[in-house]
């Protein structure tokens, strides 16, 4: 998407065609489906009076019923505390510990009962089921060592940077079981950019794993760990112990050595810890339980901090009534932990139900497009949650492949992008087989869980459309100038939600500033009022509203490109190119794709004088993947004599969008150097 906001002006109209704003536009109204009589008899919320309970006159009290789902060491005294706005402190005074509702309160009724199946991605390795006993020893074990061989308190932050196993979320749990604020970062992100994170949240120790499977290799995962380490030491941060996991435990799956005094197999060292418990550490409920950064509209990614009450509360309940979790279902959330959509509906959520969840390794399409299906067969899953594009790639490469198994879901979701309705469709009758509802779920890393969705039991589905706001949570759309646009209007703004929710993420981690000039300086009324109503948090997403009041998302209103359904800042992405040494400039921009959603197109210009070269372009694009990761490849890398500047200098991103996504770039006569159109069209053909 171009850097500019939603259009003011017809002739901008026209250049921000290439915006997912545009794309979507695009979509008719669909036609709604229902959900079954089998599966509203089942459903955990069947009561469409829920949203008089959760109206705005009943905040912030109705929240109470989302805490209630947890046991507290000590009730809350203030539902919500807004005495420093837009810092909002949900259940104030409450005591509690989120390891011991995932895991110790269940032991009572479910200990037996699989936690986790893990599912390698090799088809010929078993999968594993942990009973809910079994992670209670394996977490309490950890956590001893976690306390007693690296002396981590609560407080302390920690960096994983694990792949998709059940040791992440044992990992997981043992910090939040000692207050120790964890903060995960994504397997396939490189060592640097993993270093970035261990420097902003100063963690002294990492956690990693030798090596996982990802699309039929054994890849080597050690060596990101060195250049972590090494990379954050130059940031000055100093890592003191890096405990490595093993794949395939006593035996070492890294070519990559161990640094004698600062590596520690977590398997060897564990020995020791047989057999220990760990009292849970009575955590207030406003401390932070973790760390999870992304991408924002400048500079490095930010760590969202989010709070052990407030978070937990609101994942356990969404997971309950939105995502129907009952304690005897098979739920499989087809994401990866490393985002904020495993933490909360992998890990938090479903565990904090006593549910079984399941941690697929691999990719979805490995070996063949029937995976999915199989795994889903052979655990009896019944609640599946993926993202548009791995339910695209899944079409394209088997879109008869479900249709062969026996199968079965009651409850499906979509999360990360906007769906297009024809993909929303198969989905529909191929995976869910017809019977299965469907819950096209929109949020954020900075929110917790889910803000827009359906309540599968009470509304019906409409492809291609989110839905309304859940309850408790009301969303506003405003346009350029702050005026509320109403539903059926037809025009799109920029959505926001009127209210603090108790999922909302705390601060920024170390930049509360920018915290609140990112998120509520935009529409707050004003920076001096005590009253929550005068500040809506900004999401940074274009939004139209239905006359049925249901929301559909149209894409990021800022410098994010969502890439398969992961967000990448496109400066992030800028500055990687810049280190190489020819480049002067760059400039990415996102291109419709049919499968991922988006990918990217890197621009680049030379230093004067140089010729542009393969060889150039390919160093800028082995930039991208090691500082970034795979992820963020470029689909091409440009060299382009020069780019296309307004008048002051500003790179018009938007006029080279159009390009790459072989649209009208419009009027560009205003350019100051409007011949450089045509020549990059010649050079992006
Ligand atoms: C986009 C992922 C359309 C949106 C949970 C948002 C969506 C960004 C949807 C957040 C959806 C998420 N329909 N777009 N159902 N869900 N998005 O932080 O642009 O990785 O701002 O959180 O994904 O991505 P994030």
């Amino acid at each position: 998407m171009s850097k500019d906001k939603l259009p003011r002006h017809a002739t901008e109209q026209q250049n921000v065609e290439v915006s997912e704003a545009q794309i979507a536009v695009h979509w008719p109204e669909e036609d709604y489906f229902s959900p079954s009589n089998r599966f509203i008899a089942q459903a955990n919320l069947t009561d469409a009076g829920i949203f008089a309970r959760f109206a705005l006159d009943k905040f912030p009290e109705c929240f109470k019923e989302f805490a209630d789902l947890l046991d507290w060491y000590k009730y809350w005294e203030t539902t919500l505390d807004t005495s420093n706005p837009p810092f909002w402190r949900w259940f104030v005074g409450g005591k509690i510990n989120a390891c011991y509702n995932c895991v110790d309160r269940h032991l009572g009724q479910h200990k037996n009962k699989t936690a986790i199946h893990f599912v390698p991605e090799p088809e010929d390795e078993a999968p594993q089921h942990l009973t809910y006993q079994e992670l209670f020893v394996r977490v309490n074990e950890f956590a001893a060592l976690l306390r007693d061989f690296c002396g981590l308190k609560a407080g302390d932050r920690v960096t994983l940077h694990m792949p998709m196993v059940a040791e992440l979320p044992i990992t997981m749990l043992a910090c939040a079981r000692l207050g120790v604020i964890h903060s995960q970062v994504f397997s396939g992100f490189s060592g640097k950019a993993c270093a970035d994170r261990i420097a902003d949240s100063e963690s002294r120790v990492l956690i990693t794993m030798d090596a996982y499977h990802r699309a039929g290799n054994l890849l080597d995962h050690k060596e990101k760990a060195d250049t972590a380490v090494m990379e954050a030491a130059s940031h000055g941060q100093q890592v003191d112990k890096v405990l490595i996991w093993q794949r395939y435990p006593s035996k070492n799956s890294s070519p990559t050595k161990l640094v004698e005094g600062r590596d520690f197999v977590i398997n060897d060292v564990l020995k020791k810890f047989r057999g220990q418990r760990v009292e849970p550490v009575q955590m207030p409920a406003e401390a932070p339980l973790f760390l999870m950064y992304t991408s924002g509209t400048t500079g490095r990614p930010k760590g969202c901090q989010h709070a052990i009450g407030g978070y937990l509360a609101y994942v356990t309940w969404t997971s309950k009534f939105i995502q129907d979790i009952h304690p005897e279902d098979v739920y499989w959330c087809m994401a990866d932990i490393g985002w904020i959509t495993g933490h909360s509906y992998i890990v938090y959520g479903p565990l904090a139900l006593a549910a079984s969840s399941v941690v697929y390794e691999g990719v979805p399409t490995y070996p063949d497009a029937g995976r999915p299906w199989r795994i889903a067969e052979n655990l009896d899953v019944n609640i599946f949650h993926t993202s548009p594009t791995a339910i695209r790639a899944l079409r394209r490469d088997g879109p008869d492949e479900p249709a062969k198994y026996n199968h079965h879901f009651k409850h499906m979701t979509t999360v990360g992008e906007p769906i297009e309705p024809e993909v929303w469709k198969w989905y529909h009758k191929m995976v869910g087989k017809g019977q299965a509802v469907i819950v096209d779920t929109w949020w954020q890393t900075e929110n917790g869980g889910f803000l827009c969705s359906t309540v599968p039991a009470i509304h019906k589905m409409k492809p291609g459309s989110a839905g309304p706001g859940i309850p408790g949570i009301h969303p506003v759309i405003y346009d350029d100038e702050g005026k509320e646009l109403a539903s059926g209007s037809g025009k799109a703004g920029n959505i926001c939600i009127r209210n603090p929710w108790p999922g909302g993420f705390q601060t920024i981690w170390k930049d509360p500033e920018r915290y609140v000039r990112q998120y509520y300086s935009r529409y707050c009324r004003n920076p001096e009022s005590k009253d929550w109503r005068d500040w809506p948090y900004l999401a940074g997403d274009g939004a139209v509203q239905a006359a049925d009041g249901y929301y559909r998302i149209l894409g990021r209103i800022d410098d994010v490109i969502n890439v398969a359904g992961h967000r990448l800042g496109t400066k992030e992405i800028e500055s990687a190119a810049l280190l190489v040494p020819e480049v002067v400039e760059a400039a990415v921009v996102p291109v419709a794709d049919p499968i991922k959603g988006k990918v990217p197109d890197l621009y680049v210009a030379l230093k004067p004088g140089l010729a542009p070269s393969e060889e150039i372009a390919n160093r800028v694009s082995a930039s991208v993947v090691s500082e970034i990761g795979a992820i963020a490849r470029p689909r091409r890398v440009i060299v382009v004599p020069d780019m296309p500047k307004t008048r002051s200098g500003k790179i018009m991103r938007r006029v080279l969008a159009a390009i790459s996504n072989h649209l009208d770039p419009g009027d560009v006569s205003t350019l100051a150097n409007p011949e450089v159109v045509d020549k990059i069209k010649e050079l992006a053909k």
